[in-house]
């Protein structure tokens, strides 16, 4: 297969320094990046840096190799734009279909999937123009992903600051192996992520290790697929995706407030967080000392709330479809099958997806091989794939229960 070919545009913004992050990112994934900074992004990273990182000549002006056409031809020929950062001003052309540069020319000829990722003070992202910009571009199919919120520059604090550089070439890198199917577009999901933990002094907690790549990956596909998403997420070790609204949650008595507070109008939940199932009974205050000599010390443990059952029980009608998770320890496949359908008619979810545990390990892994539950009987193996791949599949029995419903 040929490399696929991307165009990365650099809008006027200081956020253009972490690009070139984004732009070696890509270069190692194997995409041919043709770098279109503006005249303003050049003056925050030079012409040099992109054509020596990307390995190709820079473009940067419409009358520069006009014989080539180059407006016309790398809008033509990429296999998808990304710009990063996207200014304001740069959404502001993009909506309004300015053509004044090089840079918006190729978005104007364009006709591969675009992912624009903003950086700009907060008061400009929350301008009604802005968003407003943002509501019609997404419209169009264009893919604005969220900007990440924290320390912007000079002493502002708020949404803003341009997504996590592995964040947007990992969406570059989904619509490039499939563009866009927007099956799951108009639809609202909730997935819960990573592992919580459980406090017993103001130091200690009772965790596990769950990593939340698989709640991550689930996040990931379904914005990719159109899906308006929130990740309630507990401790994850690697970066939630962009273009999510994301909930930080700790306890599983946080989880389960945030899952409660975000399944109102939902279309779909996943519950593909590792939910403490005991919380220590009392929380020490201040830190409990280790007593002279050797001594045991016990902790007393209650059960907390069964998370996806609770939402089962809140349920009213066909929606949202729920889908559990379930970590077995299993001799065989047969047996596998067998406790997650115990599983399954327990929580009474929708669709339960199964995979063993103990042989293999799974936590923290890129791969992983499940079985996909329905309620009604069905069941689909998935033979050890990425966790990227078990989320298409999740999500295509989503679909699939939609239509039932
Ligand atoms: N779960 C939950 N709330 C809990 C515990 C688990 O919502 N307090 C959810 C998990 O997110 C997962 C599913 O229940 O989607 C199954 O989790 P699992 O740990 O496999 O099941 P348990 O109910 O804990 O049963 P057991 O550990 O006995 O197998």
């Amino acid at each position: 297969m040929s490399q696929p070919r991307v165009v990365l545009g650099v809008a006027g913004g200081i956020a253009a320094y972490k690009v070139v992050e984004v732009l070696r990112g890509l270069t190692e994934a194997g995409h041919d990046v043709t770098v279109v900074p503006t005249a303003a992004a050049l003056n925050f990273v030079g012409e040099a840096t992109w054509a020596a990182l990307s390995a190709h000549p820079v473009a940067t002006s419409v009358w520069a190799n006009a014989h080539e056409v180059s407006h016309v031809k790398l809008g033509q020929q990429a296999d998808c734009v990304v710009v990063a950062p996207a200014t304001a001003d740069l959404l502001a052309r993009a909506t309004h279909g300015i053509a004044n540069d090089l840079l918006t020319n190729v978005l104007l000829t364009a006709r591969c999937p675009i992912v624009l990722a903003p950086a700009m003070h907060t008061e400009m992202w929350q301008h009604p123009a802005t968003q407003s910009n943002v509501a019609t571009l997404r419209a169009r199919g264009v893919i604005v992903l969220e900007p990440a919120a924290g320390r912007l520059t000079g002493a502002d604090f708020g949404p803003g600051r341009l997504p996590d550089p592995v964040a947007i070439v990992a969406a570059v890198q989904d619509v490039v192996r499939r563009p866009p199917t927007a099956d799951l577009s108009g639809r609202r999901v909730v997935i819960s992520a990573g592992g919580t933990r459980e406090i017993w002094d103001p130091v200690r907690f009772i965790g596990n290790i769950s990593s939340g790549r698989q709640g991550v990956e689930l996040a990931r596909t379904a914005v990719s697929r159109g899906a308006k998403v929130t990740l309630v997420a507990a401790h994850l070790s690697v970066p939630a995706p962009a273009g999510v609204t994301l909930v930080s949650v700790s306890s599983a008595d946080d989880l389960l407030a945030a899952m409660l507070a975000a399944a109102t109008g939902a279309d779909a939940i996943v519950m593909a967080a590792a939910v403490a199932d005991f919380r220590p009974e009392a929380v020490a205050t201040s830190k409990i000392k280790k007593p002279e000599g050797p001594a045991d010390l016990s902790l007393k443990l209650s059960p907390t709330v069964d998370i996806l059952v609770e939402l089962v029980r809140r349920r009213e009608g066909g929606l949202p479809v729920i889908v559990g998770f379930a970590a077995e320890t299993a001799v065989d496949e047969h047996e596998l099958v067998q406790l997650g359908r115990q599983k399954l008619a327990r929580k009474g979810c929708d669709l339960l997806v199964v995979n063993e545990v103990g042989r293999q390990v799974v936590f923290g892994s890129e791969e992983n091989e499940v079985t996909i539950l329905g309620h009604e009987g069905s069941e689909v193996h998935l033979p050890r794939s990425s966790k990227a791949a078990i989320s298409d599949a999740v999500w295509n029995a989503v679909v699939h229960e939609w239509k039932r419903a």
